[in-house]
């Protein structure tokens, strides 16, 4: 399965460690970038993230910055990307159990790369429950607009 990763400047080490953490669970990770520490800004990646889940069909992604704030909200952006910004695996089991979630952003600064490693694999091995209630919440998420 194809995941796209990227990351701003800030999350670029532990993107580094996590595309072959993907690799070594039979996962196909498609990196969007960036590819050094070279400042750059988070929204530029986010957009790219989406762009291949939106547009080309990928099912998951991951987006990674220093505190997976400004990832989330411009993640968040996109009609039909639900992006969760998890600490913790329980985190990451209820993005996906009860919202959906189809991006994982994890924050560099926040957790060490045992703990990503932890969080990527629920994320990628817990299913969207599929509940009536959730499925309705989810939907009404898809439906917000002012
Ligand atoms: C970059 O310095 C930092 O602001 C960014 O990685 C992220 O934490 C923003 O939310």
């Amino acid at each position: 399965m194809k995941i796209v990763i990227g990351s701003d400047h800030a999350g670029y080490a532990l993107k580094e460690k996590i595309i072959p953490y993907l690799t070594g669970e039979g996962y196909e990770p498609i990196d969007v970038g960036t590819y050094s520490t070279k400042s750059v800004d988070y929204p530029e990646i986010a957009a790219k993230i989406a762009k291949a889940i939106i547009k080309d069909g990928i099912r998951y992604g991951i987006g990674i910055c220093g505190t997976g704030l400004g990832m989330d909200m411009a993640l968040n952006k996109y009609k039909g990307i639900r992006a969760a910004l998890c600490l913790y695996p329980y985190m990451a089991q209820m993005s996906k159990l009860d919202n959906d979630a189809n991006v994982l952003v994890l924050a560099e600064r926040l957790m060490g790369v045992e703990l990503s490693f932890q969080i990527v694999t629920t994320f990628l091995n817990t299913k969207f429950s599929g509940l009536e209630r959730h499925a309705r919440r989810v939907k009404k998420i898809g439906e917000l607009s002012i």
